[in-house]
């Protein structure tokens, strides 16, 4: 095979796998349990005429992906060595606690699911957490703690006027 054949299958797959990887997470953003459920992996599969196997792997393969339900809300606490040397487990000991969780579960209410991930990218403002898509840094316990009050302020606005 010649090297340009094999360049351009390789970028094929590249391609192909981004693109499952975007479909992968559009699906879990629209899932109120902020996961790609088993009947969403055979739609995408039967969709892109793929097999489920290889939507399985995408999905296993990357952490912003999620294969079980989860909280509407999800806090990613950064437990590499930098946020570690800056008070990391003070932060997660204030959100465990406030919570009512520890790392890897998920609130009763459905609200939070608490993740570790080693590292945010914000290494320059360490301790960082990311609530969804929001980065918080330099935390502190007091401001993960009005950061937490905001969010269910914000989830009891939602059901009240839902109801
Ligand atoms: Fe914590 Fe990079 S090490 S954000």
């Amino acid at each position: 095979m010649k090297l340009e054949t094999i360049n351009n299958n390789i970028e094929t797959i590249v391609k192909e796998k981004q693109a499952l990887l975007q479909i992968l997470l559009a699906v879990q953003d629209a899932s109120p349990e902020n996961y790609v459920s088993e009947d969403s992996v055979n739609e995408i599969a039967y969709s892109l005429n793929v097999s489920r196997s290889r939507v399985y792997s995408t999905a296993s393969f990357y952490s912003a992906i999620s294969l079980k339900p989860r909280g509407r809300h999800i806090i990613r606490v950064c437990i590499n060595a930098p946020c570690e040397n800056a008070g990391k487990q003070e932060i997660l000991a204030v959100l465990e606690d406030q919570l009512g969780i520890i790392l890897g579960q998920t609130t009763s209410d459905r609200q939070f699911t608490l993740e570790g991930v080693s590292c945010l990218g914000a290494c320059y403002a360490s301790p960082a957490i990311k609530i969804d898509n929001t980065l918080y840094g330099d935390v502190t316990p007091e401001s993960v703690i009005t950061i937490l009050q905001e969010y269910r302020k914000e989830a009891e606005d939602v059901d009240c006027s839902a109801s």
